[in-house]
């Protein structure tokens, strides 16, 4: 949440602080603001300039001004402590010292009132100003000394992007909790959350470890620890192309993202696939981890959560040993009971959701064995977890998750295939014949993509109502729960997932005439009993739109559209249904006019708790 970014070297930095800003803007959308060293003669001065609402409005007031800098701080803002104002966005400055801020300090409080004493008073509400007023509190000349002394000070989660007035053109980063990434190339420094905002200028990078200072200057990035150590950081390099974060002619990028699932799919299953059958030899990940384990745990939030619920089923159904999925924010609060036997799973498409990332170190703690199902190379849960798993989505920049959560489904196949071999569950031939039928499911997706019109016309009838649910069992109540929250989140229509046997326990009396109900039964085993539960819904007056494999002759009364799926293994139909409910999400915000990409309060990396 908040993107930050920063630039020092030879080009104009106003316009690499806008470009990186816009890259940046997923993350934040509130507001944005820009500081820049201006010189003249001896003296120089740190220039703001901040804007409410998006990235567009800032770069229409820079366009405005005659800007020549070469050193520049900007911030996209994702609101946490103080509402949408100006004097709310960053930057903040205090005495030489400007900062913008990703993050949340806890005590800002307490440092508040301490520096009071000082002669120091905030005039925003924010804690990132405290931050600023706090480390010009301990500025005598050094950076390094004041940044230092301040991390000692700071209690929460914090990435800065600094500058100080008395040394135009450098720029002072540092992180706790928080992404930072940073790169030097021969166009200059970059730093920012996400390499998204640099890869025009670098596709070679650096995570910035926590607890370091990076001080980037046109002549480099020198980076060191808190007792003035150099430290050599691993160099990482993105292997997607800058076309990929752009919206290619799309109309949004979740429509994009929604189509690059198929090569996403592709990507991320055939390189674990060694003579047929998975493998994660190259990612480093041995069967041992999977033998000595008595249970699993899957812990998540939001649309990866939802992927470790089809994970749970298929762990259990071909290892036979228990599984619980946790919303990550509750399990690390929830005093688990985990030992050496437990496997945590972790997922997450950014690898930084803070409640994800302190379910990781929890764990860990415990004793238990940590394995991270990750998009984002070296985020902080990949490089905290024992063991990573990248799923190779490419960059998602829409909110809403489409791509990155299918592949994470596909890497719960491929996890319950390889621990079944592992521990003698699943032959190889088996294993091999479940490989083929993933593989396949990648040309059925492709299928069920064409069904855009037909869903497209469905949210005609959906934009209008106020509450609509999804129903399904099994398999089907996982992608029910990942259908509600999607339409929610995008669409603002209240919406509620239910397991569908569970409904006359109490929501059967929300459903009056008309009211939408989206039922998936694309499982044998229990599609009679979910299309009992459809009868009791539809003769309520219920507007169904069922969802079937193929083959199911249907009663036709029973239901207002009929969507039927490519014939198919019914283990595979999570890759179809997923694409049906994001396509419905999709159409509907869009006939309801709303902004697909950023929509309202949300943000797409939730690094605070
Ligand atoms: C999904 O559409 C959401 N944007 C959200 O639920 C997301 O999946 C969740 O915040 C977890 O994010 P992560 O995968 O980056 O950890």
């Amino acid at each position: 949440m908040c993107g930050i970014t920063g630039y020092t070297g030879m080009l104009n930095a106003k316009d690499i602080i806008v470009e990186g800003l816009q890259a940046l803007e997923y993350r934040g959308y509130d507001s944005a603001g820009i500081a820049f060293c201006s010189s003249s003669g001896s003296s120089n001065k740190t220039i703001t300039i901040k804007t409410v609402g998006k990235v567009s409005n800032l770069a229409s007031k820079l366009a405005s001004e005659n800007i020549d800098t070469h050193c520049a701080i900007g911030h996209t803002r994702w609101a946490t402590h103080g509402g949408v104002t100006e004097t709310n966005s960053h930057p903040h400055s205090c005495g030489k010292v400007t900062l913008i801020h990703n993050g949340i300090i806890e005590n800002y409080h307490e440092l508040a009132n301490e520096l009071a004493e000082t002669g120091r008073y905030p005039v925003s509400q924010t804690d990132s100003e405290i931050a600023a007023m706090l480390i010009d509190s301990l500025y005598d000349g050094d950076p390094h000394e004041a940044i230092r002394k301040a991390s000692e000070r700071l209690i929460g989660a914090y990435a800065f992007c600094i500058i100080f007035e008395d040394r135009p053109g450098s720029i002072y980063s540092v992180r706790c909790g928080s992404p930072l990434v940073a790169a030097y190339c021969e166009d200059g420094a970059f730093v920012a959350s996400d390499i998204v905002a640099i890869i025009e200028h670098s596709k070679d990078y650096f995570v910035l470890p926590e607890h370091h200072i990076a001080h980037l200057s046109s002549e480099g990035i020198n980076v060191v620890d808190y007792a003035g150590n150099t430290y050599e950081c691993d160099m990482l390099h993105v292997s997607w192309d800058i076309a990929a974060a752009k919206k290619g002619g799309y109309e949004h990028f979740m429509l994009k993202e929604i189509h690059e699932q198929p090569d996403a799919l592709l990507n991320t299953i055939t390189p674990r696939i060694i003579n047929n059958l998975p493998d994660f030899d190259e990612d480093g990940v041995p069967d041992s981890l999977f033998t000595g384990i008595n249970r699993v745990v899957i812990t998540a939030c939001g649309t990866a959560m939802h992927a470790g619920m089809l994970g749970k089923l298929l762990i259990e159904k071909y290892n036979r040993i228990p599984v619980s999925v946790e919303i990550a924010s509750e399990f690390r609060y929830g005093n688990p009971i985990l030992d050496e036997h437990t496997l945590v799973i972790t997922i997450s498409q950014s690898g930084e959701t803070a409640d994800t990332l302190a379910a990781v170190r929890l764990s860990t703690e415990l004793g238990a064995k940590t394995l991270s199902v990750v998009n984002v190379k070296g985020s902080s849960i990949a490089r905290e977890s024992d063991y990573v798993l990248y799923t190779h989505a490419g960059p998602e920049i829409s909110v809403a998750s489409t791509k990155a959560y299918t592949v994470q489904l596909s890497m719960m196949y491929l996890i319950a295939y390889r621990m079944a071999m592992a521990t003698g569950k699943l032959s190889d031939s088996e294993a091999a014949s479940r490989v083929k039928g993933l593989l396949k499911s990648i040309d059925n997706m492709k299928r069920v993509l064409k069904y855009d019109d037909e869903l497209n016309e469905i949210s005609k009838k959906i934009r209008k109502v106020e509450n609509l649910f999804y129903l399904g069992r099994g398999v089907d109540y996982a992608i029910a729960c990942e259908g509600s929250l999607k339409l929610k989140e995008i669409s603002y229509i209240h919406s509620e997932a239910y397991a569908a046997g569970e409904l006359k326990h109490g929501t059967i009396s929300l459903i009056v005439d008309n009211v939408p109900v989206i039922a998936f039964a694309t499982q044998e085993n229990v599609y009679a009993k979910v299309i009992s539960n459809v009868v009791e819904v539809r003769s309520r007056g219920a507007y169904v739109i069922l969802v079937t494999s193929a083959g199911k002759r249907v009663d036709t009364t029973l239901c207002d559209h009929h969507i039927i799926l490519p014939a198919m293994d019914e283990e595979f139909t999570p890759f179809c249904t997923a694409v049906i409910l994001q396509y419905l999400a999709y159409f509907t915000a869009v006939r309801r006019g709303l902004n697909v990409d950023q929509p309202r309060n949300l943000a797409k990396s939730v690094t605070v708790e």
